[in-house]
């Protein structure tokens, strides 16, 4: 590449981040290529309130998912630090301003990502991390995104739609038994569907340790989510009562403690 073309690759990517990040996260996204995690942004996927999503390319020009974490409102402070307080691996962490406490979130996502990974649950596999700049497998392709469960569920049949209810039960069994975390904020808008019907669980940074004091309130709230969704809205015929779920998963739970 000619020193004219690499100026211009510059130019592209701050116009594309320089419009709503501060210099350091544009600093974060460099430091990202200088150590050749990515090459390069390539669009927008997704612009949240307190993240964003780029598309973007490796150097071996596979498409990844760029998620920023942006600094934001007080609000969402407030609601960070609680999960943060009260997971073991974050004891004796307090952060000394907004943005250590953001990298922290941020950190916190791809700790969960790893960990559910590890124990097989199909959620992006996590392919690196620099404070407030997650890089993930990209879920999609031709540059498109698969759609959440929320833009699927209308087109699919109701056969098909039994297919994706177990296989979300599935998920859930192997987060909690296997990676040992409460994901916390499951809906049908976290929870992106194939083509072939396999579901990838997204959006794992408020996700926390079974043994963290709400955990069991976010389980539950988690499956009566899910029931909701697919007794009440969808109108699903065979879903099955949470408390009855949830009483599986925690057999699960109890038996890995008296081991
Ligand atoms: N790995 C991924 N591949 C493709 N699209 C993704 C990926 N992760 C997230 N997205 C898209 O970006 C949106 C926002 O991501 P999410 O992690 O749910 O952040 P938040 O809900 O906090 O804004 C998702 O609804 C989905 O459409
Ligand atoms: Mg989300």
């Amino acid at each position: 590449m000619s020193r004219e073309e690499r100026r211009e690759k510059d130019k592209d990517l701050f116009e594309t981040v320089e419009e709503v990040f501060d210099t350091r996260t544009v600093l974060n996204v460099v430091e990202l290529m200088r150590r050749k995690v990515i090459k390069r942004l390539a669009g927008t996927i997704s612009a949240g309130k307190e993240s964003r999503i780029y598309l973007g390319y490796t150097y071996d020009d596979k498409p990844v998912a760029v998620k920023i974490y942006l600094t934001s409102s007080a609000e969402f402070k407030k609601g960070i630090l609680k999960y943060i307080a009260g997971d073991p691996r974050f004891e004796g962490f307090s952060p000394r301003n907004t943005r250590e406490l953001i990298y922290a979130w941020a950190r916190k996502e791809f700790r969960n990502l790893t960990r559910m990974y590890e124990a097989g649950v199909r959620v992006p596999k996590p392919l690196g991390l620099y404070n407030n700049v997650l890089v993930m497998e990209f879920i999609g392709e031709d540059r498109h995104r698969y759609p959440l469960l929320v833009e699927a569920y209308e087109e699919l049949e109701p056969e098909e739609l039994e297919i994706v209810y177990n296989k979300i039960l599935e998920e859930i069994e192997k987060i909690v038994c296997k990676a040992r975390l409460v994901h916390g904020d499951l809906s049908e808008y976290n929870i992106m569907v194939t083509p072939d019907l396999d579901v990838v669980i997204i959006d794992v940074s408020q996700a926390v340790d079974v043994n963290h004091p709400n955990a069991l309130d976010l389980l539950k709230r988690d499956l009566e989510r899910i029931e909701e969704f697919f007794r009440d809205k969808i109108g699903l015929n065979n879903t099955r009562d949470s408390k009855e779920v949830l009483e599986g998963l925690m057999k699960c739970l109890e038996k890995r403690k008296g081991e």
